[in-house]
């Protein structure tokens, strides 16, 4: 929740083997907050129905700052006031919106706002994402509640949303169109098994019922859901005093926006007093007290000049629309993707429509729509061609998949953009190796791999166009300077399908070269933390086939070098590294001293017994904690025994 584990993730993974094992000897003991009932274990028939207690309203839209001072007019009209109202400003997330029941603590269900008064059960769902905790800690204003309904917002990142629509496209799946839809699809699932794979997030909003709590403010709810071990999105949400605090938040985090590594569409601005919000009132759709203050979208119109197809690595045709130039907040756009024939005849685009056009972040613009009303008449549907635009090769659809591939292995468009990603910045980073010189040696056969380029001379480059001498003796320097790259950049220049930077890391910590990871098998592979089936997959076709194993060999033999990540190193074990020790009666010294005694030997004090304490150290007339400590078999030690322990007898 908080992002700051306590320990390492192979740690938890040693944990979590260990607590299946002892699950399975003892199926009597499973609780349903165990972390192993995140993932569920068969497909549910269907979902059934959840009744809201309290509604689920949705929020009214402003989009302007004139419309943020009206409703500001409005609050202080209903409430008969004219001093300046507190409001809160948070991040609207562009998910989908959740509750979640707990009672006395426990997660017992999870819905979908449906129509707002009935949803859909999910329960099965939401137990399978990490952020939301299947047992809630007893801290806070809502420690003692019997029922709390959490709301909030269900969501993906963009990384994970990318990386998503990659793996669909590879498989020859429909790809979603946005982090939202891909959230929603992945959440009404009823096999949990794949919403587990979906890497879904939660964020709390707001709650509904709240027994056996009162709070006062919108503020104290966010606080309160945050204590009991809610992510309640803090960091961005602002408590604001007055107008020019809430339209300053609302700037920020408009700023912010594309550098968040999840989408937000907008603020979300709430009257924090909740006496003022029961004095306002809700409408059959949404309530009076807040309003959803929308960014303008960054869209615009223009017209597609032409439709272009690019070849990729793998000999994915990928069409592309050349439009005429156009601003889209601020940034000049020229091209947008236009997926694959699915996603054209769905639009229905043809060269020549007028479309809107959008741009989310860094990724490439997309077509949102044709504004067919504008279209020339002399218009026809357009198709990908049958026949790859570089080598002419037939470029087939195989059954189930969405891209047409060029089948020709050898096809120079393919092994440009394999070159070109081997040299490209984040990968080998060859400098001065730039497009047009790859076509050159590509055209001219020079180059019919990456490792190639470590066996040309320097006169052959200096003959190519555009090339002298010096320029040629950059890039013998660059190659050379090339070898020794870290050895995870080496795997991802390799260019294997999903592969990108992250998991070659991921891959390259966890073996000390490739040769090692060359020969691991699809079982080892999927056992190292972050590496998923279609991964490990990819890894070990690419390995089995020969050329690939042939070029990697010579491009060690040619001086390759990579340097060796390094490998995480194993703390130093103190006598009470992670443990949580708590003391109970009189003891020779001060409270304070005896917690820095636990820390130096790396645990932690707490103040009362629970079933996470490890040790109990009981000095003279010890209270009830000792009691509870036996109770739960909790190891007692005199003061004496604890000093030996940490080694200060
Ligand atoms: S409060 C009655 N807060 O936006 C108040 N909603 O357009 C209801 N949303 O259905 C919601 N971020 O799914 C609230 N910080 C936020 C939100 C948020 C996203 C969603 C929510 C709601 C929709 C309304």
């Amino acid at each position: 929740v908080l992002d700051e584990p306590e320990i390492t993730d192979a740690e938890y993974d040693r944990l979590f083997r260990n607590l299946q094992g002892l699950e399975k000897q003892y199926p009597e003991l499973v609780t349903p907050d165990s972390p192993t009932q995140r993932v569920g274990g068969q497909p549910l028939e269907k979902f059934g129905q959840i009744r809201h207690v309290i509604p689920m309203l949705s929020l009214s839209n402003i989009f302007d700052e004139k419309e943020l001072l009206e409703f500001d007019e409005r609050t202080k009209r209903g409430l008969g006031i004219h001093s300046e109202v507190p409001y809160v400003v948070e991040p609207k997330l562009d998910g989908v919106a959740v509750e979640l029941i707990y009672e006395r603590g426990l997660l017992v269900a999870g819905a979908t706002r449906g129509d707002g008064i009935t949803g859909e059960d999910v329960t099965s769902g939401v137990r399978t994402l990490k952020s939301i905790p299947l047992k809630l800690e007893s801290k806070g204003p809502f420690a003692e509640t019997s029922v709390i309904e959490v709301r909030g917002e269900i969501f993906m990142s963009r990384a994970d949303f990318d990386k998503l629509n990659e793996i669909r496209e590879e498989a020859g799946l429909s790809t979603f169109a946005n982090p939202r839809n891909a959230s929603a699809g992945s959440i009404r699932q009823l096999d949990p098994r794949i919403t587990a794979q979906r890497r879904l997030r939660f964020t709390a909003h707001g709650i509904g019922r709240a027994e056996g709590a009162a709070p006062r403010t919108h503020f104290e709810i966010l606080q309160g859901l945050y204590a009991v071990g809610l992510p309640a999105n803090l960091e961005h949400t602002r408590l604001c005093n007055d107008m020019e605090a809430v339209l300053d938040h609302f700037r920020h985090l408009r700023e912010i926006r594309e550098r968040l590594p999840y989408e937000i569409d907008g603020a979300v601005v709430k009257v924090n007093s909740l006496a003022d919000q029961t004095a306002m009132g809700v409408t059959a759709r949404s309530p009076r007290w807040a309003v959803a203050f929308k960014f303008q979208p960054l869209q615009a119109n223009t017209r597609i000049l032409r439709i272009e197809v690019g070849v990729g690595r793998t000999g994915t045709l990928t069409p592309v629309a050349i439009m005429e130039p156009v601003n889209v907040g601020g940034v000049r756009v020229s091209r947008a993707t236009l997926h694959n024939q699915d996603e054209i005849d769905r639009k229905d685009v043809r060269q020549g429509d007028t479309v809107v056009i959008q741009r989310a972040g860094d990724v490439i613009p997309e077509v949102v729509e044709v504004l067919k009303d504008l279209r020339p008449p002399d218009s026809a549907p357009y198709s990908i061609p049958d026949n790859c635009p570089v080598c002419d090769s037939q470029a087939v659809r195989l059954p189930g998949q969405a891209a047409k591939r060029c089948v020709n292995s050898t096809c120079p468009a393919r092994l440009k953009e394999t070159v070109r990603h081997f040299a490209s910045r984040n990968a080998m980073d060859i400098e001065g190796l730039g497009v047009k010189l790859i076509d050159q040696l590509v055209d001219l056969g020079l180059v019919k791999n990456p490792a190639d380029l470590y066996y040309l001379a320097k006169d052959t480059i200096k003959n190519l166009q555009r090339m002298a001498d010096k320029s040629a003796s950059n890039i013998v320097k660059a190659l050379e300077k090339s070898k020794h790259v870290s050895v995870d950049r080496l795997l991802y220049s390799l260019g294997i399908p999903l592969v990108g930077e992250h998991i070659a890391r991921v891959l390259m910590t966890a073996f000390p070269d490739i040769d090692t990871l060359s020969v691991q098998g699809a079982d080892v592979l999927r056992s190292i933390h972050g590496i998923g089936p279609e991964v490990a997959q990819s890894v070990v076709s690419f390995f089995r086939e020969p050329h690939n194993g042939d070029m990697i060999q010579r491009l060690l033999r040619t001086g390759v070098t990579p340097v060796p990540l390094e490998r995480p190193e194993e703390e130093p074990e103190t006598p009470l590294s992670g443990k949580t020790v708590v003391f109970t009666g009189t003891i020779s010294m001060a409270r304070a001293e005896a917690r820095r005694l636990v820390e130096d030997a790396g645990g932690n004090v707490s103040g009362s017994v629970s079933r996470k304490t490890d040790y109990v150290v009981a000095g003279q007339d010890p209270g009830s904690k000792l009691d509870k400590a036996r109770e739960l078999g909790i190891h007692v030690l005199t003061e004496e025994e604890f000093r030996d322990l940490i080694g200060k007898s």
